[in-house]
């Protein structure tokens, strides 16, 4: 049996996303995180985003963990893990989930680049207009690592999977615009990570 899962980089970076959420999600209704993870986040910006359902979800694998992270809380307005892969249709218009937000931490340098272009075409089939959507991570400028940390992390991404990799935030931002999304602010976040904050035609 699998032990509860914990990652020490959601509790250093929940609290500076969440004063962003906080403002950005302020009246939204139903999120749609893609790559759960832990649950960390959802567990956390749940508890602090009362007024909006926050819908978990991951490749099975990672359901157990998740439901681990839920079963702790008496969060009435977090949902228990769907399945989204980001290889393969939404199941949105099964669970008929009208979704007017999108989050997720720390994908678009794990998937691989073809992935990355789904993911972008799943938001234009998927989300409401209107929708916001905020993506956080590291990214490139300009063809450049913005510091030796996030090179390295790209190295040890590499070597152990050569799809994955840093995203330059030029090519993200371009499947962002084709995918119906204006950026309304890119925030420059602790250890060299970025919050992207997209509002959809
Ligand atoms: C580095 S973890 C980030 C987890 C969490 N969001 C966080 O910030 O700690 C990357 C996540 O992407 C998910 N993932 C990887 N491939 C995926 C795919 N094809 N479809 C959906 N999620 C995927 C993994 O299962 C994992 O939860």
């Amino acid at each position: 049996m699998m032990n509860k899962p914990f990652s020490q980089a959601c509790e250093n970076n929940k609290r500076p996303i969440l004063n962003i959420l906080t403002k950005v999600f302020s009246t939204t209704k139903h999120v749609l995180e893609i790559g759960s993870g832990t649950g960390q986040h959802a567990v956390f910006f749940g508890q602090h985003l009362p007024h909006l359902s926050w819908q978990t979800s991951d490749l099975l694998i990672n359901h157990q963990g998740i439901n681990f992270w839920l079963d702790e809380t008496t969060l009435a307005n977090v949902q228990r893990p769907i399945v989204i892969d980001l290889d393969k249709n939404w199941p949105i218009a099964e669970n008929n989930l009208p979704i007017d937000g999108l989050y997720t931490a720390n994908t678009l340098h794990i998937i691989s680049w073809p992935l990355v272009i789904k993911f972008f075409e799943a938001i234009a089939q998927n989300l409401s207009s209107k929708a916001n959507v905020c993506i956080y991570g590291p990214f490139n400028y300009q063809g450049k690592f913005t510091s030796e940390s996030n090179e390295n992390f790209d190295s040890w991404l590499k070597g152990r999977d050569i799809n994955s990799g840093i995203r330059d935030i030029e090519a993200v931002l371009l499947l962002a615009n084709s995918a119906g999304l204006t950026l309304m602010d890119d925030h420059l976040m602790p250890a060299n990570n970025r919050l992207l904050v997209f509002s959809k035609m």
